[in-house]
């Protein structure tokens, strides 16, 4: 009997990634003829080691880095991310590794600008401000300008402003780094809520705990490659690990 479509069976991937190469000017091969598809819908780990070229993928993916080989597709929701940078941008939001705050902007203007870059009326934006103002525990610090902040709360601000424009995909560039435990905590719930209500995540980390108790599928990327695929379970039963931790040993152990 054939298989029922569902609608999550025809929908585009929320990521669809074709044979992408990226070489700095440098001549570093940060990503090399790399494929990946990440369903929508799903929570979606990406794990390596330090340069592995996770984050060049991630800003390939937002339109950040020029990539190397005309060939290389990176579509989002079938939106072609080359092609369409604007459109493709709007569907991701970016909480990148490096704080990227405009130091001249107060956490409610970082907020509220971006609303604007990405279409939002004037009193939605401040609206929506206020909501994640008040979601990242940054009340008390709303009109400080971003220099100003703890490194923690210039995480928060960060996520706080991927959330802004409300988009499918989320993409998490080591989030939770240098946030303290209960800060933590309230992320990953906050971030859960965001899968629950179909946000696709895309989240990179060296927590591997994190890993094991967020994402329910994962990738590690060494040297620009995929070296593993799949679900948690079904890694783990394969390689014969207990934990996320022992199976990214196994694999990219040195
Ligand atoms: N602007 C750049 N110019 C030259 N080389 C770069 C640049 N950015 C990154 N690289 C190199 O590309 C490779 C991949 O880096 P990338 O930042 O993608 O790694 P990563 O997996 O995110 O690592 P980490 O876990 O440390 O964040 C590394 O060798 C890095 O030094
Ligand atoms: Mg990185």
């Amino acid at each position: 009997m054939a298989a029922r479509m569902t609608p999550a069976a025809i929908a585009p991937p929320a990521v669809r990634i074709t044979d992408l190469t990226k070489v700095y000017d440098d001549g570093t091969r940060a990503l090399d003829r790399l494929s990946l598809e990440i369903p929508a819908g799903s929570f979606f780990g990406l794990l390596g080691p330090n340069g592995a070229g996770k984050s060049t993928l991630i800003r390939a993916l937002c339109g950040l880095v020029r990539v190397s080989d005309p060939d290389s597709r990176i579509e989002v929701f079938g939106c072609d991310a080359r092609a369409d940078v604007v459109r493709a941008r709007g569907l991701v939001g970016l909480s990148p590794q490096d704080p990227n705050l405009d130091r001249f902007l107060t956490v409610r203007e970082t907020l509220t600008y971006h609303g604007g870059y990405f279409g939002m009326g004037r009193h939605q934006a401040r609206e929506k401000a206020d909501e994640l103002i008040d979601a990242f525990d940054l009340r008390a610090k709303a009109n400080t300008r971003t220099p100003r902040l703890s490194g923690g709360m210039k995480r928060r601000l960060l996520l706080a402003r991927a959330f802004m424009h409300d988009p499918p995909l989320l993409v998490l560039d080591e989030p939770t780094a240098g946030v303290d435990v209960e800060l933590r905590m309230e992320l990953h719930d906050y971030i859960r809520g965001l899968h629950a209500s179909g946000r696709t995540i895309l989240l990179t980390t060296h927590y591997l705990e994190e890993a094991e108790a967020l994402c329910d599928d994962i990738a590690l990327i060494q040297h620009g490659r995929i070296a593993m695929r799949g679900t948690p379970d079904d890694l783990k039963l394969e390689h014969g690990a207990e934990t996320v931790e022992d199976l990214y040993l196994q694999v990219i152990g040195r």
